[in-house]
């Protein structure tokens, strides 16, 4: 519902299906399949490469509830949900949600039921800095986290932590929030308080969850919080603070913590896999275009060679902002010096993905936007299977074309995938959600055992049905359910779960009986 709206044609289009290549169909062989049948169908029947890890996440927002307990103070969501919760699907809001506040151990007691390495959680800012900056520290805020930290290493379950998931205080929202460049040095600070409570025991950090749709849906649409219709102008600020907000944390704990607490640190950037709507050239590099307005507009400044926003979107947005009339351009320029701080800041590349579009270029776009700039229209095959939410439909072979396209841009970076997974309406038999895990993981799979894609973690999401934004509790994207009903949220696995449960046993998929 959130995402992307673009128009869609309701006209039939040809299902554009990854053809089985004969080098599959080789590499088949020398695993496990189940003869001709299923290799047809696309299904490639091998393991993970030794060391392969396999996690599940969610976010502080989406989970833990106790909006206002002990000393947590209001953030943008608390506030866009208390104002306005016309705009959430059911009216709903986070502020018991799955109670991980008070929760937190039936939430290791799962994780640990499935058998996860790990498991990606995110801080919630004001609970850890009730006023937004470091002139208090919460007690209590920090016990909480400590708590679920030891518990989830006390049963072998290692923490990898997103230090911002969209989260950011209202009181620093009054500020501008990621339109003002003070942000970065506000959340450095944040950093700073999470790196010195946390780091002895924490040794995976995501510095901040998808930028990408925080300044566009966030500061361009104004669609989630905090709602902001700055079309043009206010995603483009709100990117290149949090660029910024990144580089600072980075190199942070690469001088100050590293040496001691010898962690990784990265980014998790989100994209779409953007799929040419036809052979036309122009369709092509409408395709193209849009992965670097998404995806490139983050990735290119900190995993290619030679840093900075990717030159295209710096070209289209300069000659568009000349021809409004403008003395500069919509998108703000990095310096040398934040070329080169950004340049190689982050130990992996996080990514988050779940859906493909088909792309065609579109020259009528209107006001200034992030949309228009982009010139592309996007749209999706009605053969694709739909889902619990509007924007994301089953298209498991673009998360291996999207693969090799990190792959070859960006020189085969070491990636983590920090969330793959999908919605529906609910219930415990989700034979849907069974299907695109084991399908989504098998072209996984294929990116890494058959193009030579460097992958070395997956993370499923979610662990837990939770709000999901503006689309409230109507879109369930857990592998266990939460009875919003109990007061007790008793969570209950679900067909899923047992089925990720299997593969992260097998380490993959070993034969056919066994999905
Ligand atoms: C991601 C986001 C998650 C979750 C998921 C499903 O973009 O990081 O918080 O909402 O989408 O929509």
């Amino acid at each position: 519902m959130f995402k992307i709206t673009f128009v869609i044609f309701l006209r039939i289009l040809i299902c554009s299906k990854t053809s089985l290549s004969a080098e599959i169909m080789e590499s088949a062989k020398n695993e496990q399949y189940c003869g001709e049948k299923t290799v047809e169908k696309g299904f490639y029947y091998g393991t993970f490469p030794e060391g392969f890890k396999f996690g599940t996440a969610t976010s502080a927002y989406q989970i833990e509830g106790a909006w206002n307990e002990d000393g947590k103070t209001e953030n943008i969501w608390d506030r866009l949900v208390h104002q306005n919760s016309a705009v959430i699907a059911d009216g709903s809001n986070g502020d018991i949600a799955a109670d991980s506040y008070h929760k937190y151990k039936d939430d290791v007691k799962i994780l640990k039921e499935l058998g996860v390495e790990f498991y990606r959680f995110s801080l919630s800012w004001t609970r850890v800095l009730p006023k937004g900056d470091v002139s208090v520290i919460s007690t209590e805020g920090i016990q909480y986290y400590n708590d679920l930290i030891d518990e989830l290493l006390a049963n072998g379950i290692m923490p990898m932590v997103t230090i911002y998931h969209w989260d950011l205080p209202q009181s620093l929202q009054d500020l501008g929030g990621w339109t003002n460049e003070i942000m970065a040095e506000y959340f450095e600070d944040f950093a700073r308080v999470a790196f010195s409570n946390f780091g002895d025991r924490v040794k995976w950090w995501i510095t901040l969850n998808e930028p990408w749709v925080q300044s566009v849906l966030g500061y361009d649409f104004g669609w989630d919080a905090p709602r902001l219709n700055l079309h043009g102008v206010g995603g483009y600020l709100s990117g290149h603070t949090m660029l910024k907000a990144h580089a600072l944390a980075f190199h942070l704990y690469d001088k100050e913590f590293r040496p001691s607490q010898k962690g990784k640190i990265g980014i998790t950037l989100e994209s779409f896999w953007m799929e040419p709507k036809t052979s036309d050239p122009k369709d092509l590099e409408a395709a193209e275009r849009a992965l670097q307005f998404e995806l490139g507009w983050f990735a290119h400044p900190i995993f290619s060679k030679n840093g900075d926003y990717p030159p295209l979107m710096k070209q289209i947005i300069g000659e568009n902002s000349k021809k409004e009339g403008l003395k500069r351009s919509r998108l703000p320029s990095l310096s040398s010096k934040w070329i080169e701080l950004l340049k190689g800041s982050s130990d992996f590349f996080g990514l988050n993905h779940y859906t493909s579009y088909l792309v065609e270029a579109d020259e009528n776009g209107q006001d200034p936007s992030w949309r228009r700039d982009t010139r592309c229209k996007t749209s999706v095959n009605p053969l694709w299977p739909e889902t619990g939410s509007p924007w994301l439909k089953v298209v498991p072979w673009g998360f291996r074309k999207l693969l090799n396209w990190i792959k070859k841009e960006y020189n085969n970076p070491d990636v983590i995938v920090t969330e793959n997974g999908v919605s529906d309406k609910g219930g415990l038999a989700d034979k849907q959600r069974v299907a695109y895990i084991t399908e989504y993981m098998n072209e996984m799979l294929k990116a890494i055992k058959l193009d030579g894609c460097n992958i070395s973690a997956y993370t499923c999401w979610s662990l837990l049905d939770n709000f999901e934004w503006l689309g409230g509790y109507t879109q369930k994207f857990g592998i266990y359910s939460v009875d919003f009903d109990d007061p007790e949220r008793r969570r209950t696995a679900k067909e899923s779960a047992k089925a990720y449960s299997t593969i992260i046993k097998n380490n993959g998929f070993l034969k056919c009986q066994d999905i």
